[in-house]
């Protein structure tokens, strides 16, 4: 079976790697493919792969798949099983300018929430879209897994032209599920039934069932309990209480935006600019050999990418802590700092449709029940929603959900709104689409505001260019 990975020069591309190792089971994966435009990150990160196949063999794994690097996008496609998308168009410097264009004007540049979203989208969608038709061109029979941010948005755009064969993922639900779960003390948490509902990055844990009883209730019997894990004590046991569900924790930059846009303004760094210093930092080690605070080391860049891994870690700590406490959200606690996994996610959903081996995942798939009708009522069939799904060889289906009302209704309608103006403007060029994404967006307030960011992110973005005047 091949994979091949978009974005394959990415510092995660390890952490797939490593599972695939891992993985014994029959219908693995043999061949992976990493495509990058950078050749350089290209190269570093296949060194890294080379040592920990070593490793594995030296530990006795004697089929440890099959690596090749390309820059050629038509050949990574090519023959291609399965497809992990996770690039990120104008790296992690237009995720700075995303934010940095955004504060000036006094609102959130969050890479995948408000302005900052709506400007990584329009600079993501035509490389998606390119990517989709190719696929559908080279690798007809593929399934798609879209990691690339924001999520859901770029998994629509691709879905106009795969279809069913392309599938969004977060690991923030599961994520969620999982600390909820454990608060309440559920023995088998991988068995209960999770009632979560939305859009990516905007979605709410609605239920909790186990054996067909919904024990979310007993979240809400106390303070204590409430405030025991990240979302309690990100939202406060009162706010919740008003909710009555567990939001997602992205959904803090809309409960408590004024606090977040200021947090964001005093740090010392916005997360884009932190995070690109960091891998540039990496990156550099990895090539030009020992490096005392990464521990990079030339000759065993497996190893210096497992150390690099492990201060990773750390670093976020110090960054969560010091930029949390600006926000009022106070410390995270450390095993809330453990997601769902990206590659654990990824490999599931990989394994389920290669395999048939139904199972359970959350999802972005478009809103379209197995049997006819919709999954949320409130968006129309097209529109690519956040919920569980089945998941076998003939794909991702979803299940039935309890439908979104009020508020939650309101909000999924009018963001799914604003996205529709980005793919509009991501397809036709139309500025006017583009100003409109903006200006009709929950968290930007004016339409002055919105002209102003999107000449700010022109300017700023090559990858803009094609926006034309209308
Ligand atoms: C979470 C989100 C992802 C995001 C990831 C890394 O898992 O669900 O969408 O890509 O965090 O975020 P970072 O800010 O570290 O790039
Ligand atoms: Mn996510």
């Amino acid at each position: 079976m091949r994979l091949t990975i978009l974005g394959g020069g990415g510092f995660r591309v390890p952490l797939v790697y490593g599972a695939l190792l891992r993985d014994r089971a029959e219908g693995r994966v043999t061949h992976l493919t990493l495509y990058d435009l950078d050749p350089a990150r290209l190269a570093a990160i296949a060194r890294v792969l080379r040592d920990q196949a070593a490793r594995a063999r030296a530990e006795g794994v004697l089929d440890a798949p099959e690596v090749t690097v390309t820059t050629d996008l038509d050949e990574a496609l090519r023959g291609a099983d399965f497809v992990f998308s996770a690039i990120r168009v104008g790296g992690l410097e237009g995720r700075a300018a995303d934010e940095r264009i955004a504060l000036a004007e006094g609102v959130l540049g969050q890479e995948t929430v408000g302005a900052g979203g709506i400007a990584y989208g329009l600079r993501t969608i035509p490389v998606a879209v390119d990517i989709a038709r190719r696929v559908a061109r080279l690798a007809p029979d593929a399934w798609v897994i879209n990691f690339t941010n924001p999520a859901g948005l770029v998994t629509e755009a691709m879905a106009r032209h795969l279809g069913e064969r392309v599938i969004g993922i977060c690991d923030s639900p599961v994520g969620l599920a999982r600390r909820v779960a454990r608060t309440l003390g559920v023995a088998d948490p991988a068995s209960a039934r999770i009632d979560y509902v939305g859009l990516n990055h905007l979605g709410w844990l609605r239920g909790l069932y186990v054996d067909d009883r919904d024990v979310l209730p007993g979240l809400f019997a106390d303070d204590t309990t409430l405030t025991s894990f990240e979302e309690g004590r990100l939202f406060g046991a009162d706010w919740l209480r008003s909710l009555g569900s567990v939001p997602n924790e992205y959904l803090h930059y809309y409960y408590f935006n004024r606090e977040a846009v200021t947090a964001y303004q005093q740090a010392k760094q916005t997360r884009g600019a932190f995070l690109r210093d960091q891998q540039a930092r990496f990156y550099e080690a990895l090539a030009t050999g020992a490096d005392q605070a990464t521990g990079a080391d030339q000759e065993r860049p497996g190893a210096a990418w497992d150390a690099w891994d492990r201060t990773r870690a750390e670093r976020e700590a110090a960054y969560m802590a010091e930029n949390r406490e600006a926000a009022g959200a106070g410390e995270r606690a450390e095993d809330d700092l453990e997601s769902g996994g990206y590659e654990y996610v990824a490999l599931a959903l990989m394994r389920a449709v290669a395999r048939d081996e139904s199972t359970t995942l959350i999802l972005n798939v478009r809103n379209a029940r197995p049997g006819g009708g919709r999954v949320l009522d409130v968006l129309d069939e097209t529109a690519v929603v956040e919920v569980p799904c089945l998941v076998d060889a003939t794909g991702a289906h979803p299940l039935a959900v309890s439908q979104l009302t009020g508020h939650e209704a309101g909000l999924v309608a009018a963001v799914k709104a604003v996205e529709r103006c980005v793919l509009a403007a991501g397809e036709s060029g139309s500025r006017r689409e583009a100003v409109k994404a903006f200006a009709l967006h929950p968290l930007v307030d004016s339409v002055q505001v919105a002209r102003r960011l999107l000449e700010g992110y022109r300017g700023a973005h090559p990858g803009l260019g094609y926006l034309r005047k209308d």
